[in-house]
This record gives structure tokens, sequence and C-alpha cells, in this order.
């Protein structure tokens, strides 16, 4: 035998038993992203890698390792989009969508980036995100926050947390950055390896360190809030009072610096305990400075992601599961004669009754395999035409799971529809 090949570590397939809980999950948070006025967008997965690099940033994890960039036959530097903001302002810019204009945009799909694999954290994994532009207020903020609050609650999980921060101006931000190296080059013998690296080209990440032995260095590092302006004081306590109104609660974790460079003012994140170290299930903020950034007007930006990967594995953990899918019926079709009667049967009940899910039995079988086949879909119900019941002019129809004893008969007439609807609702 030919040898197997084997997907791409860090990267799965979604058997049917799990799509039935992501199309439960995507259909629940689309519906509401909807419902605040939100309209989806798509954009490629690839794109030109100059994007990342002048979006995310040159020096954040994501662009310096992570992510997945190749030059195409045509020596454009391309890479698979390890994030949706970057490419919702790349074609927001293009398409003309955002100057002088309000946009409440959405997507959903896979992105790409070449972490070490672990549970909750995957090479290629999907987000739900939405990003809104030009509305600078932190109104825009706190409807987004509370949106994501409802999300929780229609998908049935507990225990999520909100840690909220403002990274301020980019202008309060580079003296706090100032003050920050000043910090830590002043206990450099104290930095791990990791945050020497990162001292003079991303010194806030060193914030974001879990390394035990650096979190009394970090703890007693300046504080950024000391270093916010008013203005950035302003939009962070207006929004605070706007969570309170809403009666949505979180913490002030002034240590949330995040991982992407575009962001200004607020950030936050939501956090679970119950997903182990990758318990990030939401993550967002501002960033008012990327569309000029990146070529367009100047217009505010602000958005999250959500780790669809992780919000499924903590349904799991919280043990809320979407009904698995089963059909309503299954038609065994006894005998070569009844295939093509059968067929046709089921197109026309599929045409009657819109609201039913029928499985028809193709590829032949003895009766009993049929009825086995007919059990392991999980039918609620079977119906039976075999050469005897076309000729009678009946279908039988059978209860999988005890509704009613035995099997009944129905006419093979017009009203086979009606009746058997009447059946199985009785
Ligand atoms: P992010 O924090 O990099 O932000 O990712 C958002 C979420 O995606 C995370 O909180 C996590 O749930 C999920 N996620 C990230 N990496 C992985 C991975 N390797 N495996 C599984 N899940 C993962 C962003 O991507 C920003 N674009 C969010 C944003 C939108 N900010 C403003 N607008």
């Amino acid at each position: 035998m030919a040898k197997t090949i084997q997907s791409v570590k860090g990267m799965r397939d979604l058997l049917p038993e799990q799509t039935t809980q992501w199309q439960f999950l995507e259909h629940t948070l689309s519906t509401i992203l909807t419902r605040y006025g939100y309209r989806e967008i798509r954009t490629p997965i690839l794109e030109m890698s100059d994007l990342f690099e002048r979006s995310v940033g040159e020096t954040s994890d994501i662009v310096e390792k992570e992510m997945y960039t190749f030059t195409d036959q045509g020596d454009d530097r391309l890479s698979l989009r390890p994030e949706g903001t970057a490419s919702t302002v790349r074609a927001g810019i293009e398409q003309g969508l955002l100057y002088n204009q309000q946009q409440r945009l959405w997507y959903m799909g896979p992105m790409f980036r070449r972490e070490r694999p672990q549970k909750g954290r995957y090479r290629q994994f999907h987000q739900i995100g939405a990003e809104t532009f030009g509305m600078a207020g932190p109104d825009i903020d706190a409807e987004l926050i509370a949106m994501t609050a409802r999300f929780w609650d229609a998908l049935g999980l507990k225990n999520i947390r909100l840690e909220l921060n403002s990274l301020g101006t980019p202008e309060s931000r580079a003296a706090y950055r100032h003050t920050l190296v000043e910090y830590f080059t002043a206990h450099a013998a104290q930095l791990d390896a990791d945050s020497q690296r990162r001292l003079h080209k991303n010194p806030l990440r060193i914030l974001d360190s879990k390394n035990p032995a650096m979190q009394d260095l970090i703890a007693a590092a300046p504080s950024l809030h000391d270093h916010l302006d008013d203005e950035s004081q302003q939009h962070f306590a207006k929004l605070c009072n706007l969570l309170d109104t809403l009666g949505i609660s979180y913490t002030l974790n002034p240590r949330l610096v995040r991982g992407l460079d575009y962001y200004t003012h607020t950030v936050f994140e939501w956090i679970t305990d119950e997903l182990g170290s990758q318990g990030t299930v939401c993550a967002g903020g501002r960033y008012d400075g990327l569309v000029s950034q990146l070529g367009g007007h100047a217009t505010t930006g602000c958005g999250f992601a959500m780790g669809l990967e992780r919000l499924l594995e903590l349904r799991e953990a919280q043990q809320l599961q979407a009904a698995p899918f089963q059909p309503d019926i299954y038609l065994i079709l006894a005998g070569g004669a009844a295939v093509p009667s059968g067929l046709q049967l089921a197109e026309q009940l599929r045409s009657a009754l819109p609201q039913l899910t029928i499985q028809a039995n193709v590829g032949g079988g003895s009766f009993k395999a049929q009825m086995k086949r007919a059990d392991k879909s999980g039918a609620a119900y079977s119906l039976i035409l075999g050469e005897d019941e076309l000729a009678a002019g009946q279908i039988g129809l059978k209860a999988m799971q005890g509704q009613f004893e035995g099997q009944r008969s129905l006419s093979l007439d017009n009203e086979l529809a009606q009746h058997l609807l009447a059946a199985i609702q009785a």
C-alpha cells in the first residue's frame, strides 16, 4: 500500500460530529452580529506580506517568527493571514469603505500562525472578528464589549472575565516606552533572555511575560496609567462609566498590552481559567492610527476577534453540546424496483415538507442492512418502500425510537405528505 499522507502539524480536520458544534457557534454569533448592525466582509486568505509587517508590527512575535510567508512564481512576497484586522483595513481602504463613513463589519475564517501547537493553540485556527470604523468615542468600545458579553450568554458560557486597559495615544505610549526602557535597563541583570531581546525592540511586551521569575520586577515597573495624557484618561474613564451603566463587570489590568502593535487607547481581553494557559477567548481594542498607517485617510477603528476553537473547547468543558445531527426520516428502498419510485418520492416529500430532513437509502443492501443503517443514522422514523408496498400503493412508517409500536401503512397518494406529518406529530 502507498504511504499515507498526514495533515500539517497544528492543522486539524473537523469531522461531521464537530462541524455540528461549529455551525451552532457560527450561526449564534453571526445572528447577534447582524442584530447589532454588522455586515459580513470576506477577504482573501493570502495577502502581501508588507500588510502585516506594517500593521501587526515587525517586532511582534507574529511577524517575527510565526507567519507562513513565501515568494510566489511572480516574485511577490505573500503571507497566509495571521489575523483579520489588517486585511479588513486593507480592503476598506482599497474598496472605499472607510473615508468619511461609519462601518460595522464582521468576518469569519481561518488564520495561520506557526506557533507551538498545544490545547487551544493551533497553526490553523479560526476567528470570528468585528471591526468598526469612523466612530471615535468610547461609546462604540462599550457597545462592542456589550455585544461580546451577549455572545457568552447566547452560548451558555460562564466564568469568562473581562480585563481592560488603555494604552493611550501613540505619544503617551512612546513616553511610557521610554520610561520602561530606563527601568528595565537599570534592572537588566534580572531580565530573562526573551525580555532582553525585547528591551529595545518592544519593551511593552516584557510586561506580558509569563515567566514567574520576572513577576516581581514587572509588578514594580512604572505604570502606563501614570503616563496617559488627559484625552486618553477621559476616553478610558467614559468607557468605564458606560460599562458600569450597562452592568458589565471588568477588572482593570495595567499590564495588559496585547501582542499586536496597532492598538491605541482601549484594549481588552475575555479570559477563562478553564482552558489552561490558552485562556483568552476574545481580544481586541482600538486602533486609531492603523488606517492612516496603511495609507488611508485618518479614520478611527475599534474591534475584536474570538478564537472559535477555544470557545468550543470551553463549551465542551462546561458540558454544553448542540444536539447531534439526525435525519427525521430514513427511507428504506427494499428491492431494485423501489429505487426509482423511492428517489422520486423522496424529492416530492422534500418539496412538500421543507421542515423535515429525509435521508434516502442509496447503494442498495438487504432490508436488514438498510434497517441497520436507519438505526445508525439516528432517524426518528423510517419509511419503508418495497415491491409489495408499491404494488399495494402503500408505504410503511415505523417509529425507530418506540413512539408507536409496530408499523403503520400510509397510502401512496397526493395526501401522503400531510398524512405523514400528522402521523409523526401525533
Ligand atoms: P489576537 O489576540 O492575536 O488578536 O487573537 C484573537 C483571538 O484569537 C485570541 O484571543 C484567541 O482566542 C484566538 N487565537 C489567537 N491565536 C490562536 C491560535 N494559535 N490558536 C487558537 N486560537 C488563537 C487578533 O487577532 C486581533 N486581530 C483582534 C482584533 C480585532 N483587535 C482589533 N480588532
